[in-house]
């Protein structure tokens, strides 16, 4: 009987020394595991006679439970000690500032484009586009440009050299070739197939994009942006042409009767035509729109031709529109106060990260996005 007690002794006392998870399973095999000290003492009991065996069952059974439990308290503390000496060696500093990451900014011009968008979207409009490579079909001819008009000629025109078949492809001179594509539902013949699926009138579209022209000062560069719009349906006036591009400016700029002028103009694929000047004020060496008593050319715009209109296959007795023309680039400068246009394609970091746009900036209020 001390032969159980020692035993009992001298396993938990092991149990309670052992330095590592490893070395007490060794230990809880010795005792516990098949061939191990305890369970030899358990297999016994069936060679024992019954009385011996109703004395000895729960001094050996007892034995065994008390050594489990010495081993399972034991494999606590380790573990615990384990995980503590995880957390120490894991450690993660917070306080370090992290290293220095460069952030793009978003163009001013993409910033304004996203503007414009937002509130047209607000008003019906959606977004067409069309391919930078035009023809002369979709970029003069179907606007009703007469055949020997200037702005055919190389001085304006960025053209490429004749192919084979005579044909001069060219780089769009305006977003208006998208008027045509969008009334002809011919998109799909543009090089890149994925532009904006055709549509039956009523029509009701902007028409964001890149446009080229052969010419360069302050206010010009030979790469610029225009968002053109399009409106098609049945009884259109200038009026409606009118409220949608005063209520444009407003929205723009944020400042409510911004006043607007429309001066008669002439565009071959409108009729009539005009340009709308915006109400601004440039003494003081500050420009400030919606104020004064100067003016300043925002827009082309006008009803859209007779002729334009046949050429896509609509009738004018049925259909009327209107469409207009805006530089983007050059509201951005009016808006962001920017003074050289040809600054915004010069990719000069510095200049972009000072009129650049935050990418997680908060939703302009104007657009009614937020
Ligand atoms: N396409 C014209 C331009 O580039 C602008 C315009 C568009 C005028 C639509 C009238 C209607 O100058």
């Amino acid at each position: 009987m001390t032969d159980l007690s020692q035993l009992e002794a001298e396993l938990t006392a092991a149990a309670a020394a052992a330095g590592d998870l490893a070395a007490l399973e060794a230990l809880r095999v010795a005792a516990l595991g098949k061939q191990g000290s305890v369970s030899g003492l358990l297999k016994s009991l069936g060679a024992m006679s019954p009385d011996e065996r109703r004395e000895m069952g729960p001094r050996i059974n007892g034995l065994r439970d008390r050594v489990q439990t010495a081993i399972t308290e034991r494999k606590t503390a380790l573990d615990a000690e384990a995980l503590g000496a995880r957390l120490a060696s894991e450690r993660v500093d917070l306080s370090l500032p992290p290293s220095p990451r460069r952030k793009g900014s978003v163009h001013p011009t993409m910033q304004v484009m996203d503007e414009m968008v937002a509130i047209f979207a607000e008003m019906g409009f959606a977004v067409a586009e069309g391919p930078d490579i035009e023809d002369d079909f979709h970029n003069f001819t179907a606007l009703n440009f007469p055949p020997k008009h200037p702005a055919r000629e190389m001085h304006d025109t960025f053209f490429f050299n004749p192919r084979p078949d005579g044909e001069r492809r060219l780089l769009r001179t305006h977003t208006s070739p998208v008027q045509i594509r969008t009334m002809r539902q011919d998109n799909a013949g543009a090089p890149a197939p994925q532009f904006t699926p055709p549509q039956d009138p009523p029509i009701r579209v902007i028409i964001p994009g890149r446009t080229y022209r052969c010419d360069s000062d302050q206010t010009h560069t030979p790469m610029f942006h225009q968002m053109e719009g399009l409106v098609i349906d049945r009884g259109v006036h200038m009026g409606q042409l009118k409220w949608t591009l005063e209520t444009f400016i407003s929205r723009f700029f944020e400042t409510e009767g911004v006043g607007a002028r429309f001066r008669p103009h002439h565009f071959p694929f409108t009729e009539p035509s005009a340009e709308m000047d915006i109400q601004c004020d440039r003494s003081g060496g500050e420009l400030k729109i919606g104020q004064g008593t100067d003016w300043l050319e925002v827009a082309g715009c006008g009803m859209v031709h007779p002729n334009v209109l046949r050429n896509c296959g609509l009738d004018p007795e049925e259909w009327q529109g209107f469409a207009f023309g805006f530089g983007v680039d050059r509201l951005g400068m009016l808006k962001y106060g920017i003074p050289d246009l040809r600054d915004m394609f010069a990719s000069d970091v510095r200049w972009l990260s000072h009129y650049g746009f935050s990418p997680f900036a908060a939703p302009n209020p104007a657009s009614g996005l937020s």
